[in-house]
């Protein structure tokens, strides 16, 4: 089953209740907030104050993607804040199977993140512990970068990776997600996937995800 998690880091910041309000009515299966601490990432975003604001005014899952350096300070904040699924990169801590559990100890789901130059062998010690992948297919930090080709054959060896493992988990890809790059991502076994700019910029969100949907 494909999943669409619409990144609210194309939204418009002014008014961020009606565009998480839209993104429920169109359909998102989750919705992607982007968590950037201009240290990991060269960019800076939200903190959980932002996240327990909107939290209220829809229904729909909060998947926070946390691209800041140790993520351990901040998952407990988060969680208060209202993230159903947090994901932290294997390259922002030192102690990734601590950060994990700390996680799944509150009932959230855990996701590990790995850069696009980040060996997929990252995940080996940890991946039976986790609800899905990320995948990053563009150097996190900011929306409507172009899509790096080689995340497709990536994305295969990291379903190979799964199967070897034995785990039957959500894949998710995120940057440079449209209509043309989106078949071969699906194809290369992904299943959820994030976009930003692509849905942000169409005139209408809910033909925009069913278009991800579809393709
Ligand atoms: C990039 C973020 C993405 C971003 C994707 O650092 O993690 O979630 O919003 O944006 P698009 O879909 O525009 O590439
Ligand atoms: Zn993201």
């Amino acid at each position: 089953m494909i999943k669409i998690a619409p990144s609210i880091l194309s939204a418009d910041f002014s008014n961020l209740e009606k565009e998480v309000k839209q993104l429920e009515a169109a359909g998102a299966d989750m919705i992607h907030i982007d968590i950037m601490d201009g240290h990991f990432v060269p960019n800076i975003t939200f903190g959980p104050g932002l996240v327990s604001a909107i939290r209220p005014h829809v229904n729909t899952a909060f998947d926070v993607h946390l691209m800041i350096s140790q993520p351990e300070k901040y998952i407990d904040d988060f969680i208060k804040a209202g993230a159903d699924i947090i994901t932290i990169h294997a390259e922002a801590t030192h102690h990734l199977n601590r950060a994990i559990w700390q996680v799944k100890d509150k009932g959230v789901k855990a996701c590990v993140a790995l850069n696009p130059a980040t060996p997929i062998n990252a995940l080996e010690e940890v991946i039976s512990y986790l609800d899905m992948v990320l995948l990053m297919s563009v150097n996190p930090g900011f929306g409507g970068q172009t899509f790096i080709e080689s995340s497709l054959e990536k994305i295969s060896r990291t379903r190979e990776l799964m199967s070897r493992k034995g785990v039957d988990i959500d894949l998710q890809v995120d940057g440079g997600l449209n209509h043309e790059t989106v078949p071969d991502i699906i194809k290369a076994g992904a299943n959820v996937l994030v976009a930003g700019s692509f849905i942000f910029s169409a005139p209408d969100k809910k033909k925009a995800i069913q278009q991800l949907r579809m393709v």
